[in-house]
């Protein structure tokens, strides 16, 4: 039985002042002019609702470019979502904030690029990002929206990591997800430049851990390790098709954010067929869902209702093939090639020059 997505990402827009190296953006990026209508969206806000979707995370790019932001809240709103902007903060002035606050916007999530200016204009390839980001997150906290602060760690910043949860305080959020690197997108591009070494990830566990207890009734602290390093793979999407759909911002719909870079997959479009038909129906939506299409590795281990395999589009890009098990499992014969992967990006005598995200 399928039951209906719980959340929906919608990727407005591939457009971004930043540059980060880390975004998990296709390599591939959609201009402007094939972005969906206010309107297209709406409508793709209202099937959702009526589908059974209850929280909406606007993503992009940076949502903030799309100069209909606030209608595209009020849409959203009117058909009964919880809305969560992701955002760099570049874009928001104090006025476009109150007008989504009077839109109804629940939610923000600003991401951090790093605890100076040095180091966030560096990696966000953008010069003052770092002090307009910091304007924008008083006026958030001044409006009241509940923030989650969203720090994407790696080799140069997870060194920082005390000082970004000092500034999660600062800033006044309930949440921080501290999320190491994960590797799609860009972000695989620039692997062997954000790789963390395994002291740096031993000494990030310890901080976290510690701070979770410190900061407890303060400060929620969601720490995604990096799963290069991990025994187990993550329960990636909860499960390819079963609780979220991402929409591209052309309306492409995909099972996750790198569903593309699987070459046999074919994926519908809102434009042209309803989302529930898509959900529901489509062949990229149903070919790895469930459990059954699993390797007999998976399909005999304990762990099979809690990672589902993890993650087809790593499997992908590690082994070539999407329906093997991911091999950041200990069990499984593709762990080896990753492991020597690791070996070669965290040589300390090799580390490449970041590739900027450009469109
Ligand atoms: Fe596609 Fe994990 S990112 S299944």
């Amino acid at each position: 039985m399928v039951n209906p997505p719980i959340a929906m990402l919608a990727e407005l827009t591939h457009r971004c002042p930043l540059a980060c190296p880390y975004c998990s953006n296709p390599t591939e990026l959609i201009g402007k002019d094939a972005e969906l209508t206010t309107d297209q969206w709406a409508d793709v806000f209202r099937q959702a609702a009526d589908m059974g979707v209850l929280q909406l995370h606007l993503s992009g790019g940076e949502p903030a470019a799309r100069t209909d932001l606030i209608d595209l809240v009020i849409a959203a709103r009117e058909a009964g979502l919880y809305t969560n902007l992701i955002t760099s903060g570049i874009g928001l002035t104090p006025k476009r904030l109150e007008a989504l606050d009077a839109a109804g916007l629940d939610h923000i999530q600003l991401s951090l690029q790093g605890v100076t200016a040095q180091i966030a204009d560096r990696i966000g390839g953008y010069k003052g990002g770092y002090d307009r980001k910091m304007h924008v997150a008083e006026h958030i906290a001044r409006i009241g929206f509940p923030l989650t602060l969203n720090a994407v760690m790696h080799r140069e910043n997870l060194d920082d990591l005390e000082a970004t949860l000092d500034m999660a305080l600062r800033l006044g959020a309930r949440r921080i997800e501290v999320a190491c690197v994960q590797f799609q997108g860009w972000a695989l591009e620039n692997r062997a430049a954000l790789q963390p070494s395994l002291e740096q990830v031993n000494a990030a566990k310890g901080t976290v851990a510690e701070a979770i207890e410190r900061l407890r009734g303060q400060l929620v602290i969601d720490f995604v390790p990096p799963d290069y390093y991990s025994d187990f793979p993550k329960a990636c999407m909860n499960g390819w098709g079963s609780t979220g759909l991402n929409v591209t911002p052309d309306g492409t719909v995909l099972p996750c954010h790198a569903a593309e870079t699987i070459p046999h997959l074919e994926f519908a479009n809102v434009t042209r067929q309803p989302l529930k038909e898509i959900w529901y129906g489509s062949d990229a939506f149903n070919a790895y869902r469930g459990t059954d299409w699993l390797p007999d590795l998976c399909q005999s281990c304990e762990r099979v209702e809690i990672d589902f395999g993890g993650c087809r589009c790593q499997a992908m890009a590690v082994l070539g093939d999407a329906s093997a098990t991911d091999p950041v499992c200990r069990k499984s014969p593709g762990r080896a090639a990753l492991d020597a992967m690791l070996v070669q990006d965290t040589n300390p005598l090799d580390v490449p020059e970041f590739v900027y995200r450009r469109l």
